[in-house]
């Protein structure tokens, strides 16, 4: 088992926000994979149909079904050895039966479920989060049910791309806007923040999926670079030429807002919950498992990379590869 290579892989999720980006850089992946299929909805086969026809163009099998359909994931997953899930918040619980139908099937030996996040077994406060408790389910299920199936987490901090953003209904929780060139930083700015940019994270992906002892039953802690709100701002202000507007919001106030949301039932709930988490340290580690699954400091992105793309096309523009890779 320790020598599973992955030649059959299966994607849930993989037009998503992080699934692109994963599916994108194992179908990048030199050598390559044999078979990667993705299965996805109806809807979103007629919704995207540029972004399926990229993906068939490219060699994807692309497997049309309801993901809550037992007879479509039985056929799906037949001859597939490795599953990764990239399914959104909203589906988080769906992959319990998606395990199951893994652990019976006679092919599939490794899910990724769906992660590339925050760390949620990072402390004894984590169990009680509210965003983790979908995953912290998963997790349960994998511990008490999961005997033949080998898992990996994928656990990779914010994502750069994404925390320079600011929310007009959740300024407590800071951000940067780059149209108007404004920041709004927790406290003083100077707590350090581990982030993986998005390509970054499929990128950890590929490592995992080459390093099957090293991965197999874990929760792999990856990161790009750790940098604080201030060293982001500074980044943006030498890449735009320009001084920006800083204000700061308190730990405190974020703690309020953050309160107040989820007693509204307030969309911006979990994300004040996340960025208090991450302003909090809640994504700094002694040392992360970049090392064991080989993902190199040159083979990934850099604050400036990131800052560039953002002032550029943006994580929801076209994906581009940077120049090195
Ligand atoms: N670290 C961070 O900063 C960060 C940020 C965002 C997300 N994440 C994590 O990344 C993972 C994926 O999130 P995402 O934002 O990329 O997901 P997403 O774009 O919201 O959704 C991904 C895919 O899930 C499937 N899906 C969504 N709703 C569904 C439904 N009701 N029924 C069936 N399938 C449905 C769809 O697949 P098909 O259309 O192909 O069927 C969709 O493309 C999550 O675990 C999330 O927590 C992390």
């Amino acid at each position: 088992m320790a020598s599973l290579k992955p030649t059959s892989i299966l994607i849930f999720g993989a037009t998503g926000h992080i699934g692109r980006y994963i599916t994108d850089q194992i179908l990048a992946a030199q050598p390559s994979f044999a078979h990667i299929a993705i299965f996805t909805s109806a809807g979103t086969v007629a919704g995207k149909p540029d972004h399926i026809a990229e993906l068939q163009a490219r060699g994807v099998k692309i497997i049309t079904g309801d993901v809550t359909n037992e007879l479509d994931i039985k056929s799906a997953y037949e001859g597939v050895d490795t599953v990764i899930s990239a399914v959104g918040r909203n589906v988080i619980e769906t992959q319990i039966e998606l395990l199951r139908l893994a652990e019976e099937s006679a092919s599939v030996k490794w899910f990724f479920p769906s992660e590339y996040g925050t760390d949620i077994e990072y402390g004894p406060k984590s169990v009680d989060e509210k965003p983790h408790q979908l995953k912290l389910k998963v997790r349960r299920y994998i511990r008490e049910h999961i005997k033949k199936l080998k898992y990996t987490y994928v656990v990779t901090g914010p994502y750069a791309d994404m925390f320079f953003s600011l929310s007009p209904g959740a300024l407590e929780a800071g951000g940067f806007d780059i149209k108007t060139k404004r920041a709004i930083l927790i406290e003083d700015g100077e707590g350090k923040v581990g982030f993986t940019t998005m390509p970054d994270v499929g990128k950890a992906v590929v490592a995992a999926l080459r390093h099957p002892e090293a991965s197999f039953n874990k929760a792999l802690k990856v990161q790009s670079f750790v940098v604080t709100p201030k060293q982001v701002l500074s980044e943006f202000e030498k890449q735009t030429d320009e001084q920006w507007t800083v204000s700061y919001s308190s730990l405190q106030a974020l703690k309020v807002a953050e309160e107040k949301a989820w007693e509204e039932g307030n969309g911006n709930a979990t994300s004040f919950t996340l960025r208090r988490i991450w302003a909090e340290g809640g994504t700094l580690y002694e040392k992360t498992d970049n090392e064991i699954i080989d993902l190199k400091d040159s083979d990934l992105e850099t604050l400036e990379d990131a800052v560039q793309r953002a002032l550029t096309t943006g994580w929801q523009g076209k994906i581009v590869r940077p120049q090195r890779l």
